[in-house]
């Protein structure tokens, strides 16, 4: 009997990706979104369902975990793909704005992991995967509150990993570097006409030369990489033995080498083998 995976962010990008690479792997696929019914291109069949879920609404995550265990029996991995970012000096994102990024990027995968975790402790296994960023491995200049909300997300992520092998349930990050995904280069330069002239003239600055070393990171392969890699290293972590960190994309792989995280998976055993007991 095919296994079933529920994706969050399916829309567009990665997630409308991830959801084909499951589907044409044999899985039973309910890939969520927003606005389900502005989908043209998944449609719903006997192993896809489309189902209604904003991640900063707990009743949507209710419901379209309901709608899946009704038709699929239950929910065997989770990926929490959705997301946004948005470059921009600290000060051109207001209050509003940061508290509305992390509800997506932080708040909105935890509000689906609460839903579908005691399923999977009750079985005994289950796979959740988190996409996050390089940008939560480290500090990215001109998307200073983006890379903090994935962070975030970076150290639930290996914490939670830790916490719940011992109850069955493996838990991963999948972290890309830069993908020509169209919502991502939307959210690109919204802001860096905010705030003062001093704020306008250096975000413009630096978002410049950030631009310029991705221009070269992507002749050797990075930038202009194709977003299949991310779907192909969600997969990877679902089906294969990975470690919890998995960057995706040679300039993440080239920036976490650089951060000195390679061997990150080393510490973390022994961090492990240091503080979390058998079940
Ligand atoms: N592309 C990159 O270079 C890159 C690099 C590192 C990390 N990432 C991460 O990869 C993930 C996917 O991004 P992408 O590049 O594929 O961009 P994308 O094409 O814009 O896809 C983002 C998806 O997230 C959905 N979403 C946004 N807010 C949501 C919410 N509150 N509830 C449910 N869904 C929501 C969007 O749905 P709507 O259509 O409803 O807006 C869309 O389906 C994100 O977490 C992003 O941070 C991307």
């Amino acid at each position: 009997m095919p296994r079933t995976v529920l994706i969050t962010g399916c829309s567009s990008g990665f997630g409308r990706l991830i959801a084909r690479t499951f589907l044409d792997a044999g899985w039973n696929v309910v890939a969520t979104m927003r606005s389900p019914e502005m989908e043209t291109e998944l449609k719903s069949n006997d192993r896809l369902l489309l189902a209604q879920l904003d991640v900063t609404d707990s009743d949507s995550i209710q419901r379209a975990f309901t709608k899946a265990r009704e038709v699929f029996g239950q929910v065997d991995v989770v990926i929490n793909n959705a997301g946004y970012g948005g470059s921009g000096l600290f000060e051109q994102f207001s209050p509003d704005d940061i508290h509305a990024m992390y509800e997506t990027n932080v708040f909105g995968p935890m509000n689906v992991m609460r839903e579908a975790l005691p399923d999977m402790r009750a079985a005994g296994s289950g796979v959740i995967v988190n996409v996050t960023s390089m940008a939560g491995h480290l500090g990215l200049p001109g998307n200073s509150v983006y890379s903090s909300s994935k962070h975030a997300l970076v150290g639930l992520t290996e914490a939670m990993a830790q916490e719940y092998a011992p109850l069955g349930v493996r838990i991963f990050n999948v972290a890309p570097g830069a993908y020509p995904t169209t919502g991502f280069d939307a959210a690109v330069d919204k802001r860096l006409n905010s705030g003062d002239a001093q704020l306008v003239a250096f975000s413009h600055k630096l978002r410049a030369q950030i631009s310029a070393v991705g221009a070269q990171m992507a002749n050797k392969g990075g930038a202009l990489a194709d977003p299949q890699e991310v779907a192909d290293h969600v997969f990877a972590c679902v089906t294969e033995d990975r470690p919890i960190h998995n960057p995706s994309g040679s300039d993440a792989e080239m920036l976490t080498e650089m951060a000195g995280q390679a061997n990150r998976q080393g510490f973390i055993d022994q961090l492990s083998a240091m503080l979390v007991p058998a079940a």
